[in-house]
């Protein structure tokens, strides 16, 4: 007998949530459209449960190790998380994360829920020394854009000594490259938008935790609160997931290949990408990453004009916001006005997608003549 936990990612994230397997019945999950059910049974009512979002989390749930709740956006996961913290609990997050999370906890604590500490999650000693007192201890890693690598597990095991509760956004890494379950944290979040759908057309999240009682709370959240993904965004989200492994291992090649191009590159001034040997975070993401992800992030030696001016130009690279889709997409962060004053005006975000690595060069050369 094949157990699953036995199983690569390649082979779970086709395997996984699928239906059961009877004579003539679909081998993919339905569309399930149906706001209520027959009474009699466990679910109800189309807010409380969806056989497309349960399929759907299952396969997360395999690629991630634990049970797992759907939302209607990764930023409607990650408040579902603040929402059941208690009134005064102290939050320690990144001072560089990403925005939307930022400007949450910040908008969270000026209404008196929460008090935030914020802090440069790649420097474990400054985590440290806030832990005491510290509820929850939100990592994001990489972090998003400065590709910035938190000690995961050095801080999980620290954080749980303490006595916090530990949450991991694994949007960036993908159950691929990290598995903050199996470090100890008690939850992982997704932005299923970016790497897991991979299409660049829905927009969902996930959490993951292998803690009953916080699932329960966090499925009550999600019930009362109604932040529910629709089923065909979970349908689309799950046929996403099956080519997730193939698409994410060439987008990372991609993401290589073009790193060590750029840091050569006279008009590049800094790369900030792990899987670069010279990059300050590489000792520290081989030790426990299996895979440096698909996202880098570039300085000009030119200013913020010659950085728009980049990002204008490119043919082949899509000019947008978001990341993880087959597609490359590059934009100039400062230009969001939520965006860490510590992020350099002129820092150029570059998620990698499938093209031709050669294909992607070219453009990315004649975009950077062209300022
Ligand atoms: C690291 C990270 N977490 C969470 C989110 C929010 O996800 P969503 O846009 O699906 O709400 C994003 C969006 O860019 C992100 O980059």
């Amino acid at each position: 007998m094949i157990e699953e936990n036995s199983l690569h990612p390649e082979t779970l994230a086709i395997t996984s949530g699928r239906p059961r397997n009877t004579p003539d019945g679909s081998i993919n999950s339905t569309i399930s459209l149906s706001s209520t059910f027959h009474a009699g049974g466990v679910v109800g009512y189309g807010r409380y449960g969806n056989e497309t979002w349960t399929d759907l989390e299952s396969a997360i749930a395999a690629l991630e190790g634990g049970p797992t709740l759907a939302f209607s956006s990764g930023m409607a996961a990650i408040s579902a998380v603040f929402s059941i913290l208690p009134v005064g609990a102290v939050v320690t997050a990144s001072n560089q994360g990403y925005s939307g999370v930022m400007t949450l906890l910040h908008t969270l604590q000026a209404s008196g829920k929460i008090e935030v500490r914020s802090v440069d999650v790649s420097n474990s000693d400054e985590v440290l020394a806030v832990l005491p007192g510290t509820a929850l201890l939100w990592l994001e890693s990489p972090t998003n854009p400065t590709l910035a690598i938190a000690d995961l597990p050095r801080l999980i095991s620290a954080a749980k000594d303490a006595g916090c509760g530990v949450a991991v956004d694994n949007t960036f890494a993908t159950p691929l490259g990290q598995k903050p379950l199996v470090m100890g944290a008690d939850i992982v979040v997704h932005s299923v938008t970016k790497y897991l759908a991979g299409h660049s057309d829905v927009i969902l999240g996930s959490v993951t935790t292998k803690d009953p009682a916080l699932f329960s709370r966090l499925e009550d959240a999600r019930k009362i609160g109604g932040a529910i993904p629709g089923p065909f965004e979970a349908w689309l989200a799950l046929r996403g997931i099956r080519t997730f492994p193939i698409r994410f291992e060439k987008a990372q090649a991609n993401a290589l290949e073009i790193a060590s191009r750029l840091s050569r590159h006279p008009k590049v001034d800094q790369v900030f990408y792990s899987g670069l040997a010279s990059d300050k975070f590489h000792e520290r993401a081989s030790s426990f990453m299996a895979g440096f992800g698909a996202v880098l992030s570039f300085t000009l030696h030119s200013g913020v004009a010659e950085a728009e001016k980049v990002c204008e130009s490119s043919k082949i690279i899509t000019h947008a916001t978001s990341l993880g889709g087959v597609e490359s997409l590059w934009e100039r962060r400062r230009k969001w006005s939520g965006e860490s004053q510590l992020v350099s005006e002129t820092l150029i975000r570059l998620s990698l997608g499938c093209e031709n690595v050669e294909d992607l060069w070219s453009d990315i050369e004649q975009a950077l003549g062209n300022a």
